[in-house]
């Protein structure tokens, strides 16, 4: 061979670190139920770790950094999903074994898929009575921490860099946008929406951030209940959540976030899971209520992970998740958890950070930290 192909044009990676990242954003017109002007969607998906190999790298950064993660020592994190395939990703690159704490959700092909990324999974099989899955599975990481003194856990809950992560996200907005209206973001552990409000606000500062949360999570309104979807909605209340930046909280249900899976995937044939269905809603709706087409919404992953239930019309069937969607939301009514719903009230629920008294939510040895 000769040299010609050293001066070759196109993009060579020689780690895997380089894909993370620069993700193009795809104008999106579907009615979600009814017309908007058009909105813009992020897609981390197309981003081989997924959106949270953003967060995963930074923490890991930041632990070796601080010297609290040898070169090869052991990450254990608890997720459910999406942070695992980040870790596994990160893992590879640096040269970190890497256990996941996940519960008896998490799906076989997921599972194998991590293994195969060579994670080590353990998963838990009850809800903890305070705290649900969320607190059983960060119990079943303390366990495995005390068997392996040198591994770290990054804590994606309460981390600041995983929300550091995310900073790139945000000058990737700066860059793909001169004006924007407004961001729309799932929220879970609180990091990307975190992330990107900390770049926007400087640069932006007009532009509103919309989060986009489960019905029945404890983020933003009372006790949790039981939920269907996965990623976006929390049960503990996470350091992590910049509850200051929002402008603006929906809620939305699980059968409306199916069926805008299912039509982002028969109109534009990009599309994802509960967290990319909700935002794509809520990022419709915002688009048509300001009358822009400059609204972002960050899709979080692809639709893989979610063959055996958004995809899954016998697991739809089973959850009641038919009904046609709601056209618009409701305003928010603390004790309904179920359709969409919205408020411009957003306050920090949990009483240990907003006063002094004992968080119901978070426990007496708090499931925060
Ligand atoms: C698929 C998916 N969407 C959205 C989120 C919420 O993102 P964040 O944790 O940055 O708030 C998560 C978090 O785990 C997720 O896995």
């Amino acid at each position: 061979m000769n040299g010609n192909a050293d001066s070759a044009g196109g993009r060579r990676c020689r780690s895997l670190l380089e894909l993370i990242g620069d993700t193009p954003v795809l104008r999106v017109t579907t009615p979600l139920p009814e017309e908007h002007p058009g909105f813009w969607a992020k897609l981390e998906g197309v981003s081989p770790g997924g959106m949270k190999a953003r967060a995963a790298l930074s923490m890991i950064r930041g632990a070796r950094r601080r010297g609290e993660l040898r070169p090869g020592g052991t990450i254990v994190e608890s997720t459910s999903g999406t942070l695992g395939i980040g870790l596994g990703y990160v893992g590879i690159a640096l040269g970190h074994p890497v256990i996941l704490v996940a519960d008896r959700e998490l799906d076989d092909p997921s599972a194998s898929l991590l293994r195969a990324h060579g994670a080590r999974i353990e998963v838990v099989d009850e809800p903890a009575p305070v705290g649900g899955w969320q607190r059983a599975r960060r119990d079943r990481v303390a366990r495995i921490l005390a068997e392996h003194p040198d591994a770290f856990w990054p804590d994606q809950y309460n981390n600041p860099d995983n929300a550091a992560g995310y900073t790139a996200l945000g000058r990737e907005l700066l860059e793909q946008f001169d004006r924007l209206d407004a961001v729309v973001c799932s929220v879970g552990t609180g990091g990307h929406s975190s992330g990107i409000a900390s770049v926007l606000r400087s640069h932006r500062p007009g532009v509103r951030l919309v989060g986009v949360d489960s019905p029945g999570s404890a983020l933003f309104g009372p006790e949790p209940l039981p939920r269907v979807m996965r990623g976006l909605g929390s049960s503990i209340h996470p350091d992590n959540v910049a509850y200051e930046e929002f402008d603006e909280v929906h809620w939305i249900g699980p059968a409306e976030a199916a069926w805008a899976c299912r039509e982002l995937a028969g109109s534009v044939f990009v599309t994802g899971g509960w967290s990319t269905g909700a935002v794509a809603l809520a990022a419709a709706w915002c688009s048509a209520e300001l009358d822009s087409d400059r609204v972002t919404a960050v899709f979080p992953d692809g639709p893989y992970r979610y063959w055996h239930t958004v995809y899954d019309e016998e697991f739809r069937a089973r959850n009641a998740l038919e009904a046609p969607p709601c056209v618009r939301p409701h305003p928010y009514r603390a004790d309904e958890a179920r359709g969409w719903s919205r408020t411009r009230r957003v306050e920090d629920p949990c009483p240990e950070r907003t006063g002094d008294s004992e968080c119901p939510v978070c426990g007496r040895d708090g499931a925060r930290s």
